[in-house]
Parts: C-alpha cells; sequence; structure tokens
C-alpha cells in the first residue's frame, strides 16, 4: 500500500493513470457550476498539478495553493499567465485576508484531510465575506459498490467519506450545498461526491 501511493505521488502517474483507470472523472462538469468566471478572483486549494488551468475559462485572478512541491514543480512546466499565482503551502486566514477570492477550488482535496482539519479549512473560507461560492469533488464510499469502495481505501487522500460524512463537514462549517451529486468515472467504476456550496449567510 505504501509503494502505491508513493507511486499514486508521482505526479505524471497520477495524472495518466487515473484516466487509463478510470476513463476521466466528472470535473469538468463541476467546474462548469462556477459559473462565469471572468470577473472572479479564485483561490484552487490542492491545486496538483494545475488540472484548472484545463478547465477554467478566463479569470481575473488565480491562486493555487498546495503542500506537495513536486506536484507545482508539474504545474510552473506549464506556459502560465501573469494572473496565475501558486503557492507551496496550506491556505492561512492572512492569505484570504490578502487575496480576497471570490471563489473557491477544492477539487480533491478534502479527502486528504482528516476531520479538524477539514472542518478548520471550510469555516475559515464559509467565514470570508468576499467568497460568494466553492466547488468540491471528493470520492466517496457508497453501500453494494465495492469495486469503488476499494479504489476509495487505494486512494492516496486517507479520509474518504460516506456522502452523509462529507455534508455534516459541510453544514457544520457554514456552507450550504446549492447543488450536491454523487457522480461516475467516464467508465462507472468510480464515483465521487461533488458539490456547488454558497456562505450560508444567516
Ligand atoms: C487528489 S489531489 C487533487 C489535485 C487537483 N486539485 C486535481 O483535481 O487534479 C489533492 C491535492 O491536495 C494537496 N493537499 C493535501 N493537503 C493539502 C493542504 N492542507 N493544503 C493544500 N494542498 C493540500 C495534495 O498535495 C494534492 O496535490
Amino acid at each position: 500500500m505504501a509503494f502505491y501511493s508513493r507511486l499514486l505521488g508521482v505526479p505524471w502517474v497520477y495524472e495518466r493513470l487515473r484516466i487509463a483507470l478510470l476513463g476521466g472523472g466528472p470535473a469538468g462538469d463541476v467546474f462548469g457550476w462556477l459559473g462565469d468566471t471572468r470577473e472572479d478572483i479564485l483561490i484552487d486549494i490542492g491545486c496538483g498539478t494545475g488540472m484548472a488551468m484545463d478547465r477554467l475559462g478566463a479569470v481575473a485572478e488565480y491562486h493555487g495553493f498546495d503542500t506537495d512541491a513536486r506536484a507545482l514543480q508539474r504545474f510552473r512546466r506549464r506556459a502560465l499567465p501573469e494572473n496565475v499565482h501558486l503557492y507551496n503551502a496550506a491556505v492561512t486566514q492572512a492569505d484570504l485576508d490578502r487575496i480576497q477570492p471570490t471563489k473557491a477550488i477544492m477539487m480533491g482535496l478534502l479527502h486528504h484531510l482528516a476531520d479538524a482539519k477539514a472542518a478548520g479549512l471550510l469555516s475559515m473560507l464559509a467565514r470570508c465575506p468576499t467568497v460568494r461560492s466553492a466547488i468540491t469533488l471528493d470520492p466517496v464510499l457508497i453501500d453494494g459498490k465495492p469495486l469503488n469502495n476499494l479504489l476509495c481505501r487505494l486512494d492516496r487522500g486517507s479520509h474518504v467519506r460516506t456522502r452523509p460524512q462529507y455534508e455534516a463537514l459541510i453544514q457544520a462549517a457554514g456552507f450550504e450545498a446549492v447543488r450536491a451529486e454523487v457522480l461516475p468515472s467516464g467508465n462507472g467504476a468510480a464515483f465521487y461526491f461533488c458539490t456547488l456550496l454558497s456562505r450560508n449567510q444567516e
């Protein structure tokens, strides 16, 4: 298992294997849930190798954060416009105060974070007055789907959850899921819990 995790940690392997074994995922659809981003300041937490660059249209600013230096190295090999900023770090309150993001991207992030860390990050974003919406996508454990659940257990993220567990985290943080769907990979072998979140301002 440790070898498998290390192998998937190589950015090239992660990108190619995921597409070859699963026939791609629903990320393209979920990015679309962000709507028009031309005026937006986007913060992409767990930006990885820069998959967002292939999915997003025009943006005012893009700020990508990732704790994995190797993934960011690969991201930097892309031809990046001047409004793209990358940080090899976890996001802090000071980052949010400075960047003032309007939309947040957390694709494949929450299942890498233990409950306390995920709750801390989500509530920091939910309290950020400039954030209007956020998207998430994570593998999800489902009763009666043994192949999906095996893939979840093999995932590099060690906090894959059930749909109700993800929903509880999101709600407790002060976000409302205005859209929440379990969507299949291209070949139907794996499933992902995907959300469009808006800040609950009550
Ligand atoms: C499954 S990958 C997703 C990458 C990219 N968003 C995508 O969809 O292709 C999860 C990424 O989250 C990063 N990550 C894990 N914990 C993090 C944290 N606390 N802050 C920022 N990035 C983190 C990992 O290094 C990894 O690159």
